[in-house]
């Protein structure tokens, strides 16, 4: 049978994309430990601010960061690093998702604070380039996506693994249209790839005492990745013989997280990269907003922390950009103390934050003239964290 012209394209761009995840494959295979961030001297910590309500979010939690790390900057044990080229101005200007000199400013920094970025869509002005995150995760291998979600008053306190580097992710910016009838996009999973962030959900709920971990795939009909996932998911669980392994589909499990009777019983949950991305924002929802959640990427080598909003461009159109909530990012910020081995000041965080948020209310972001501009906000966050030292 002779191949179609397009079909004979089709397949060599095919070979082209199998050859590098091939590659990556392997190179993920052969990575080293996770870094000891406790034996850099200086800790190099990376400051982003981003797009639209970016800088503005970013200004309160740098500073918020800076009085907590205080004696450690002060005594040259952690740097703050500006990195400025991320923006979507700078992005569009270069033709990149992150400009190659940030890149590189980004690749000194072990650990780095973002503010959200811009992804311009099909039909915008300018060229259609990639998410920056989604570019930074892939550049940094920051494979592992957490994303906690607590509500103590519906007894909610479940964490997400997120995958961060494949599935649907992976090339999803390199789909193509076979010809105007057909058009391709491509899933994907390498072995490591799954083995890696299951173990890291496994790892977890050890160590904060979980029992109990929650794959979710949609393996009765992506078959083939979806279904590699839930095997290793089993194998590797069969290790951790005091944790109990369940699992859901993942149309199902968006209907168990609105069942209250359900909803309680997960722990950790670990999932495929898009699942992840939709199920990690109903669970955020239920928390109060995609505005309350932080989330942090993590990778052998780097770390990164964000916000999981967007760049708030309504927001700073109808000139309402002051009056923005920090408090996503600033739950990022806990969780980057923590991961760097500062544990009290994480907690310390989280405490404040629940004080100011939760309990005492006294000033609440609104997102407009009716609540308190973000400077404010942090001028009450930086209150009640005096009163806790
Ligand atoms: C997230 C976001 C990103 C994603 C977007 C901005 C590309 O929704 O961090 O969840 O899909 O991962
Ligand atoms: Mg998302």
């Amino acid at each position: 049978m002779s191949v179609r012209p397009e079909i004979q394209i089709a397949c060599e761009k095919f070979a082209q994309l199998l050859e590098e995840q091939w590659q990556r494959a392997a190179a993920i295979k052969s990575q080293g430990a996770f870094t000891d961030y406790q034996s850099l001297n200086p800790l190099i910590i990376g400051f982003c601010g981003g797009d639209g309500i970016g800088p503005i979010i970013m200004g309160e939690t740098r500073r918020i960061l800076g009085r907590l790390l205080a004696g450690q900057l002060a005594a040259g044990e952690i740097e703050f690093r500006d990195i400025n080229g991320l923006t979507i101005e700078n992005r569009l200007l270069t033709g990149k998702a992150i400009p190659d000199d940030t890149l590189a400013e980004l690749r000194a920094c072990p650990v780095i604070l973002k503010g959200p970025t811009r992804t311009p869509q099909k039909g915008d002005a300018g060229p259609n380039i990639e998410s920056a995150n989604v570019a930074m995760r892939r550049e940094l291998d920051l494979f592992a996506n957490l994303r906690p979600t607590r509500v103590p008053e519906l007894g909610i306190d479940w964490v997400f693994f997120r995958e961060n580097t494949e599935g649907a992710y992976a090339v999803g910016s390199k789909g193509f249209a076979v010809s105007p009838d057909l058009a391709v996009d491509f899933t994907l999973v390498t072995d490591e790839g799954c083995r890696r962030i299951i173990r890291a959900a496994f790892d977890y709920a050890v160590k904060n005492r979980k029992t109990q971990v929650t794959a979710v795939t949609k393996a009765n009909v992506i078959k083939t990745t979806d279904g590699k996932f839930l095997e290793i998911f089993h194998e590797i669980g069969g290790e951790y013989p005091d944790i109990t392994c369940t699992e859901r589909y993942v149309d199902i499990m968006t209907a168990n997280l609105i069942d209250e009777r359900v909803r309680a019983g997960f722990q950790v949950v670990v999932l495929p990269n898009l699942y992840g991305d939709i199920i990690t924002d109903e669970a955020a929802q239920i928390q109060g907003g995609v505005g309350t959640a932080g989330s942090a990427n993590i990778g052998k080598k780097y770390a990164m922390f964000e916000a999981i909003h967007g760049s708030g461009d309504r927001m700073v159109a109808q000139g309402r950009a002051i009056y923005a909530n920090p408090a996503s990012l600033l739950r990022a910020a806990a969780m980057l103390l923590s991961h760097i081995g500062r544990r009290e000041a994480a907690d310390r965080l989280n405490r404040a934050l629940d004080i100011c948020l939760l309990e005492e209310k006294r000033h609440m972001v609104t997102g407009d003239q009716k609540g308190v501009t973000c400077q404010v906000f942090g001028d009450y966050v930086l209150s009640v964290l005096e009163r806790l030292a």
